[in-house]
């Protein structure tokens, strides 16, 4: 896909402006062995309800960790420091039943793999009504009931059989399905699909993105779409992040970003998308070399020793991530298009 061809790709959708999340420097690093891995090193953004903003980088950026600092799943070697408020209150610091309550209703996470998350032994149906009843106070029929409904929402062929069988006798889309439904059993303001894509094929993976797009439209629900693929933020998300060793690096709305790419790494992501179809779980090397050793990080930018725009001024000081064009954000010290 060509730059041209991914902003024609955005679709640009309006919305309210009040943001339902907004996440400002936040910090996470791990401790533990005698090492100390700062998986995250600034990451800022802000996402309204009934938006989708896409949160994008190589294996090991930070995405998920950053997401699961938000939602309390990390382990207890993490420190996470920043803020992260969601819908008018801080979600970082809070207790352990606290957050319990909080995924429970308000915020809700589908991975990329289904099958892991879904309870091998147990019919589909019950997974679904148990998802139903953990969320309120619902009698079995109506929780039954309502089980079917959101199978029915989420498009599952055959609903009232698929009901009664188990999740090995599904397809990898017809999980993800599932999954998704007993994300929304509990009509979550926000949900975070982490790759949940990426373990489909490209046709099951353009009917489940479009099936959130519709629930979204339906629902109202916020997204937060992690992923390794620009391409598909391109066709998906009203605002995208791309973070690189921890670090938000680039921020703008899609079409914004699509149309004017600041940030040299970013580039190197667009050029990384294939034309023709890839097989699942490839993960493309963007540009030569590797990222950073998040235990020891260097002075300057992290992504300078892969930049082909690096000067000696790259290696030695950090660029702050700043608004330097209305509502686009990036850390740069020799952007892309800009003459300085
Ligand atoms: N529990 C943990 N302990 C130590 N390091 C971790 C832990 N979980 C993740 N990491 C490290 O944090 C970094 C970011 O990981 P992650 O957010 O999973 O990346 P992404 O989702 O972008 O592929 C990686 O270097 C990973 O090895
Ligand atoms: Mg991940």
């Amino acid at each position: 896909m060509s730059i041209e061809e991914a902003a024609q790709a955005v679709s640009v959708r309006s919305g309210p402006a009040e943001p339902l999340l907004e996440v400002e420097d936040l910090r996470v690093r791990f401790t533990g062995r005698g090492r100390r891995v700062h998986a995250v090193n600034g990451l800022s953004y802000r996402l309204c309800a009934g938006r989708t903003l896409a949160v994008i980088g190589e294996s090991g950026s930070g995405k998920s960790v950053s997401s699961r600092a938000l939602m309390g799943l990390l382990p207890p070697t993490a420190t996470v420091t920043g803020s992260a408020r969601f819908d008018g209150r801080e979600l970082l610091g809070r207790s352990d039943r606290q957050m319990r309550r909080i995924r429970g209703a308000d915020i809700a996470m589908v991975f990329q793999d289904p099958s892991r998350s879904l309870n091998p032994t147990m019919r589909i149906g019950v997974q679904i009504t148990e998802a139903v009843r953990a969320h309120g106070k619902v009698d079995r029929k109506a929780a039954h009931e309502r089980a079917m409904e959101l199978l029915r929402l989420v498009r599952l062929p055959a609903p009232a059989r698929r009901f009664h069988e188990y999740p090995h006798q599904l397809s990898g889309g017809m999980r993800q399905r599932v999954m998704i439904a007993i994300a929304l059993a509990g009509e979550p303001k926000l949900l975070i699909a982490d790759e949940a894509t990426t373990a489909l094929d490209v046709t099951t993976q353009a009917q489940i993105m479009r099936l959130l797009a519709e629930l979204q439209e339906r629902l109202g629900t916020a997204i937060v779409l992690i992923s390794h693929d620009l391409g598909l933020a391109a066709s998906y998300a009203d605002d995208v992040v791309v973070m690189y060793a921890g670090r938000a690096v680039e921020y703008a709305p899609a079409s914004t970003l699509f149309a004017r790419v600041r940030m040299p790494y970013t580039e190197a992501l667009l050029g990384a998308i294939p034309r023709l179809e890839r097989p699942p779980h490839a993960e493309l090397p963007v540009t030569p070399g590797q990222p950073p050793d998040l235990t020891r990080l260097p002075p300057g930018c992290p992504f300078a020793p892969r930049c082909s725009r690096a000067t000696d001024e790259c290696h030695v000081q950090i660029p702050p991530f700043a608004e330097h064009e209305p509502g686009h954000w990036w850390a740069c010290w020799h952007p892309c298009g800009v003459s300085s």
